[in-house]
């Protein structure tokens, strides 16, 4: 490891006492940068993904631009469904699109096996690449199992997932057999990116807030507890992460993870006190204040920082993704702000 190397988040989401508080964003590479849209113009989102080279040009933008303490992969959570032979586009504006989308038990029974090394070897050598060059820790991550399974059974996005949702409670032996098999891949596509580099990895559960707690207990909970079981092994730092999940911090806390991701709409207090979340915990800023005037964007991100300072193991982040209309200044100005704010003649604040 380089004698320069920043540690902080990989601190921060062990709890240890930390400097100042870390920072790296969700979506951080991605249309808000001349530099991505540039590049994007030659290759298409999967060329980008096959480029081992261009996939980690692309991972490092937002470390040298923003000065961020974490990379993350660029990839994208349907990165690992192509090869076990689900035909997935992703279409600018809309996201992953799955021309035949999965049904019944046989459609589930036809998903493959994933082999990192003979199936994605470009991630493996990007990851690689990446270890090599970076000061900062680089995350792996994948999608979880029900995000996974929200796109393949309805064919893209979706506002309901009622056709999830059905095959949930119409189908349980083609709803077990998914989960077991995205389980499968989740593990076997973490444990590759972990051995060839990733410090931490985190699994983007963003869709799950659509079900009830009663219904994460019974359909969701136990692949999401094999998975972090399973990675827990590998020693480094296990990250979780939900839009609109207050309902079901109760149950996230009972997995074996250590930093669970908050979006904006339960505050750090709250999932601390009223939720007893004594994970580490990342986040919350709402996305939408990037484009507020800088004076209520810096006075929402102090308060996000005063309540998450108040106990170690905490990460800035926002609620959920950057997205295009946000500006790079913006973002460099913030990543400023928290090291700024946080960071005290060099005590540990935190
Ligand atoms: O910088 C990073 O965060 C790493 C790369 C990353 C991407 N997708 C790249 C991407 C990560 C971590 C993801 C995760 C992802 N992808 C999630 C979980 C996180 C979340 O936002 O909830 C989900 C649900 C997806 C599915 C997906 N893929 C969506 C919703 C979109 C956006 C569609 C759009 O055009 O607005 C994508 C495409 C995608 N993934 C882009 C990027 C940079 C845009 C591709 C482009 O057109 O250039």
């Amino acid at each position: 490891m380089k004698s320069s190397f920043n540690d902080t988040f990989l601190r921060a989401c062990r709890k240890e006492p930390t400097p100042y508080v870390p920072v790296w964003y969700m979506r951080q590479a991605g249309r808000y940068q001349p530099e991505y849209r540039k590049i994007r113009e030659k290759y298409s989102f999967f060329e980008m993904n096959y480029i081992p080279e261009v996939c980690a040009e692309v991972t490092k933008l937002p470390v040298d631009q923003l000065g961020v303490d974490a990379a993350i992969l660029f990839a994208d959570i349907v990165t690992p469904l192509k090869p076990i032979g689900v035909e997935v586009e992703i279409r600018s504006g809309i996201g992953p699109v799955i021309d035949n989308p999965i049904r019944r038990v046989e459609d589930v029974r036809r998903l493959g096996e994933l082999d990192p090394v003979s199936d994605i070897p470009y991630i493996m050598d990007a990851v690689r690449i990446l270890t090599e060059q970076l000061h900062v820790p680089l995350i792996g991550f994948a999608g979880a199992p029900f995000t996974l399974a929200s796109y393949l059974i309805e064919g893209g996005p979706s506002k309901n997932y009622h056709k999830t949702k059905a095959m949930m409670y119409t189908e349980p032996e083609a709803w077990a057999l998914l989960m077991d098999k995205l389980g499968d891949m989740t593990i076997t596509y973490l444990r590759a990116q972990i051995e060839a580099g990733a410090k931490a990895v985190q699994v983007f559960d963003s869709w799950v807030g659509a079900v009830s707690e009663a219904d994460y207990r019974q359909f969701i909970f136990p692949t999401m507890h094999r998975i972090f079981t399973r990675l827990q092994e590998t020693g480094v730092p296990l990250i979780y992460f939900g839009v609109g999940t207050g309902h079901l911090l109760r149950a996230f806390n009972e997995l074996p993870v250590d930093v669970l991701g908050l979006d904006w709409r339960v505050t750090i207090t709250q999932a601390r006190t009223e939720y007893g979340v004594n994970k580490a915990l990342q986040g919350n800023l709402e996305p939408a204040l990037l484009l507020a005037p800088w004076e209520t964007l810096e006075r929402k991100a102090k308060q996000v920082l005063d309540e998450g300072m108040r106990q170690p193991g905490y990460i800035f982040n926002l609620g959920h993704g950057i997205f295009p209309q946000c500006s790079v200044e913006t973002m460099q100005k913030l990543t400023e702000f928290v090291h700024r704010y946080t960071y005290q003649n060099g005590e540990m604040v935190v």
